[in-house]
């Protein structure tokens, strides 16, 4: 497996809808952080599908390291 590209080493806060799913970029490439947009096309990657249970607003993660997926857990702090 290829490694991500770091979007950005901080999360990306998002206004989230109960019961939308939303498709997490896994490979950074995507110009609409934190989501797919087909970027990733030709490449190992594909996104991930998340749906949120409650709305809200949530910290996905930009730099694509973390283990929480597809949240941060922090983990862009050690790069
Ligand atoms: Fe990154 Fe689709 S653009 S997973
Ligand atoms: Fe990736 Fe925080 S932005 S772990």
């Amino acid at each position: 497996m290829s490694e991500p590209v770091i979007a950005q080493k901080s999360p990306i806060p998002v206004e989230v809808e109960e019961g939308k799913s939303y498709f997490w970029c896994t490979c950074g490439q995507s110009s609409k952080q934190p989501f797919c947009d087909g970027s990733h096309k030709g490449s190992d990657f594909t996104p991930m599908k998340w749906t949120a249970e409650t709305s809200g607003r949530k910290f996905f993660c930009g730099c694509k390291m973390t283990e929480g997926k597809p949240m941060c857990d922090g983990t862009h702090k050690s790069l």
